[in-house]
């Protein structure tokens, strides 16, 4: 399989990934997420998916076990200096989210944030299936829900690249791909799977579409 996902998150964008984000809002709000359910439930073990440069490691303090899995050496490096400074109940290791090599319902949950987008739509259901597999109560998922029909989504896609050429304020990452997710589609692969929403987060608005925290169950 090759997606941008795969391979573009090289040195560059690993050193700098945490400060060109941490002004953003849901950024923000997605640690305050993370923080707050883990700051009040105990739980075994814990798989952060992809865990990219570890943003969410220190709020897993009470957690009693978690592994931390990238498919970007550069991504885990970042990571790894953090765990250092971190208590020793943290694994990091290089793998790929479509095979785990873990038994079926080794982790109790699952944190997926910031990676559907930018998964091909022929693959999404691949992905989580084999996140189902491994996961015995929850995956906690992150996505960005389009909102756009398609037509004004490239509209709006090409506005905005105007105005970032014009005023030079391409982001760091806007030269990786990532695809629109519709309700719809997530409707499916939940159905499809045979997960159960048992909650779903609103955190903000976000590039015409909306970014939501779901709490899936098996
Ligand atoms: C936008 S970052 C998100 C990192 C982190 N979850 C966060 O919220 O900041 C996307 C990450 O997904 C990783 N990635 C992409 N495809 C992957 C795959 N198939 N398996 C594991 N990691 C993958 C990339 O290397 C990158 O670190």
């Amino acid at each position: 399989m090759n997606y941008d996902g795969y391979f573009k998150y090289d040195n560059n964008i690993a050193n700098s990934y945490d400060l060109d984000r941490q002004e953003e809002e849901h950024w923000k709000l997605e640690n305050v997420y993370i923080e707050n359910l883990y700051n009040c439930i105990n739980i075994m073990t814990l798989l952060d998916l992809p865990v990219g440069t570890g943003r969410f490691l220190q709020y897993y303090g009470k957690v009693e076990k978690v592994i931390g899995i990238d498919i970007s050496d550069d991504m885990l490096q970042v990571a790894m200096k953090k765990a250092d400074k971190l208590s020793s109940n943290i694994v990091l290791h290089k793998g790929d989210a479509f095979s785990l090599q873990y038994p079926d319902e080794y982790f109790e949950h699952i944190v997926c944030f910031r990676l559907m987008h930018l998964i091909p739509p022929d693959k999404r259901l691949n992905l989580l299936n084999e996140l189902k597999r491994v996961v015995s109560k929850k995956i906690i998922l992150q996505v960005y829900m389009s909102k756009a029909t398609p037509l004004s989504q490239k509209i709006f896609r090409k506005l905005r690249a105007l105005v970032t050429q014009k005023n030079k304020i391409q982001k760091p990452w806007s030269h990786i791909q990532s695809y629109n997710l519709f309700q719809k589609d997530f409707d499916f692969l939940v159905s499809t799977t045979n997960l159960k929403i048992i909650k779903k987060t609103f955190l903000c608005d976000y590039l015409g579409g909306e970014i939501y925290v779901f709490e899936l169950s098996k």
